[in-house]
């Protein structure tokens, strides 16, 4: 690991389905950073003991502890937002991360699919943002941080970009705009800071279709200006630059880290 800058040392971040992928390099970044982690998984255990012995034999990182929640349920985030209080004192930094994809065109998507997407990909992050902003709340303000709290939404490019094919995945990252912009508008003035960062194509299992042939990764980086797939560190070191005081006055604002997908390029030589 590369050396920390110590940015956010004393400070405690839970980040949401962090036993792989885009979760795990952001849990890695904000460890870096000397945070103390609670390394979320709802299946793969072994992937979140591992991101956490990662972490705990760095010597430079915070420490991690592991814990299983499935936050599409309230009484699961509750009791995760427990044990870290329980064990590090408090919560400083909220990813709600976690998030799936259950892709079918739109006549064929069954109530069930719908349903499962909407519950983990928005009510999780409801669930998580309220018990952080409840955290924040009780414990008032301290030391580490210029801010009372800090949520970071793990959005999408698809909050703003319609796709096809997938309905459910798009509405709730559609919905995550909302949910975040209003939790900054009615708990700015308490100093909590709330944000989003949507990806665009990050090489990760949810998208192993679109990068696993040449042909596809070809199709793929017709839609990004810069050319390349995204790797999940383009995320962690934003979440964790975002975390910290370094970005005190960015609130209630999406930043997109896409290599410039958002940006249309569909329309380079047409239109
Ligand atoms: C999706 C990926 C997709 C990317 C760009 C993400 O939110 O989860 O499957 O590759 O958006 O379309």
């Amino acid at each position: 690991m590369q050396k920390p800058n110590e940015r956010l040392a004393g400070q405690t971040a839970i980040v949401t389905g962090s036993s792989s992928g885009i979760g795990a390099a952001v849990a890695l970044g904000i460890a870096r950073d000397g945070a103390n982690l609670l390394i979320n998984y709802h299946s793969d255990k072994k992937s979140a003991e591992d991101i956490a012995h990662k972490i705990n034999t760095d010597g430079t990182c915070g420490e991690a502890i592991v814990m299983k929640c499935d936050v599409s349920k309230e009484d699961e985030v509750q009791a995760m937002f427990k044990k870290t209080i329980d064990h590090f004192g408090t919560v400083d930094i909220c990813v709600p991360n976690a998030g799936m994809q259950k892709d079918a065109a739109f006549h064929e998507m069954s109530l069930k699919d719908w349903q499962m997407v909407i519950d983990v990909n928005l009510t999780g992050q409801f669930l998580c943002a309220r018990e952080a902003i409840r955290e924040f709340k009780r414990r008032g303000m301290r030391e580490v941080s210029k801010s009372l709290g800090k949520i970071i939404h793990m959005s999408s490019v698809h909050q703003i970009i319609p796709w096809a094919g997938h309905a459910n995945y798009a509405a709730s990252k559609g919905a995550i705009t909302m949910l975040m912009e209003t939790i900054c508008q009615e708990y700015g003035p308490e100093k909590v800071r709330c944000n989003s960062i949507a990806p665009g194509a990050i090489k990760t299992d949810i998208n192993k279709e679109a990068w696993s042939t040449q042909e596809a990764l070809d199709e793929l980086n017709k839609l990004i200006p810069y050319k390349r797939i995204g790797v999940p560190d383009d995320i962690g070191s934003v979440a964790a630059w975002l975390a910290s005081d370094e970005s005190e006055y960015i609130n209630g604002t999406t930043i997109y880290v896409d290599g410039g997908m958002t940006c249309y390029p569909g329309f380079t030589n047409n239109g």
